[in-house]
């Protein structure tokens, strides 16, 4: 009796204990999740770089730059349902000075092919006498101190090494290069007609102090430059003084 106990211990000592079981069973169950959750991550990563998700990123450029043209022009919609399409920022005061019913010839004019775009000439301010006052080392310098205080720098690029990053973001333009005296498209007024002016005293005075509605927008930027700090006559006169003597004869 004691010997056939000895034995029955002797064989249970040997076969694996119920915990084993369970902790084999369970080793298992995680392998097992480990692996479902691997295939599964895998089905749904994203495959990056293929060609379609290329095809895909391409098309969703296109449709931003297509959304911000819209929003930022004139354009027929449907001219048998009398439908335009007017820059979403001034389309209120652009019908309050239209009149709802003027809409569509101003549209009219303002998405006819420019055929025979003029020069506009934008007289010199009246606080230049001579340009010759331009080259006063002590007013260019007045100019530079002021490109900084007046927040210009935070926009306008001056330097091919140090970006503009506020600039950057609204795509105004640089002074690097020869761009003094050189012809610029603008639109009068945001989305409005274009037109051809020179980057001359009359140009930079009224891009600087004038704003609003009407002012000159030049081509290609996102919005008008939004109005700096206040600039008196004399300060306007440096900084032209300044970003005139910036661009390369
Ligand atoms: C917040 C950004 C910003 C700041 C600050 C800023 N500008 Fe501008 N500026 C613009 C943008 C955007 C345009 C282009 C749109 C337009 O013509 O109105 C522009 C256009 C201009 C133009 C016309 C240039 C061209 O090539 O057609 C001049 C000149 C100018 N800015 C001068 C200045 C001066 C001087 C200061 C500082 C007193 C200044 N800006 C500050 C954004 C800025």
């Amino acid at each position: 009796m004691s010997n056939d106990k000895s034995q029955a211990d002797q064989t249970d000592a040997a076969r694996p204990s119920w915990a084993t079981h369970e902790l084999v069973a369970l080793a298992l169950t995680v392998v097992l999740a480990v692996w479902v959750v691997a295939q599964w991550g895998a089905a749904v990563q994203p495959q990056r770089n293929t060609e379609r998700d290329e095809k895909r990123a391409a098309t969703m450029a296109e449709l931003r730059v297509a959304d911000e043209e819209a929003l930022n022009s004139f354009g027929v919609v449907d001219e048998s349902l009398k439908r335009y399409r007017i820059p979403i920022q001034n389309a209120m005061t652009l019908v309050a000075e239209l009149g709802a019913e003027n809409i569509s010839k101003e549209v009219a004019a303002r998405t006819a092919p420019p055929s025979d775009l003029k020069l506009v000439e934008i007289p010199d301010p009246d606080f230049l006498a001579d340009i010759s006052e331009l080259d006063d080392p002590s007013l260019i310098e007045q100019g530079k101190t002021l490109f900084q205080t007046k927040i210009c720098f935070t926009c306008h690029q001056t330097d091919p090494a140090v970006p503009a990053p506020a600039g950057l973001a609204l795509k105004a333009p640089n002074f690097i290069g020869d761009f003094w005296g050189k012809e610029r498209l603008v639109h009068k007024g945001m989305g409005g007609p274009l037109e051809r002016v020179l980057m001359g005293p009359g140009y930079f005075a009224e891009s600087v102090s004038a704003t609003g509605s009407g002012a000159r927008v030049l081509k290609g930027a996102l919005t008008p430059m939004p109005p700096p700090p206040p600039v008196t006559e004399e300060e306007v006169k440096a900084l032209m003084a300044y970003v005139r003597s910036l661009s390369a004869e």
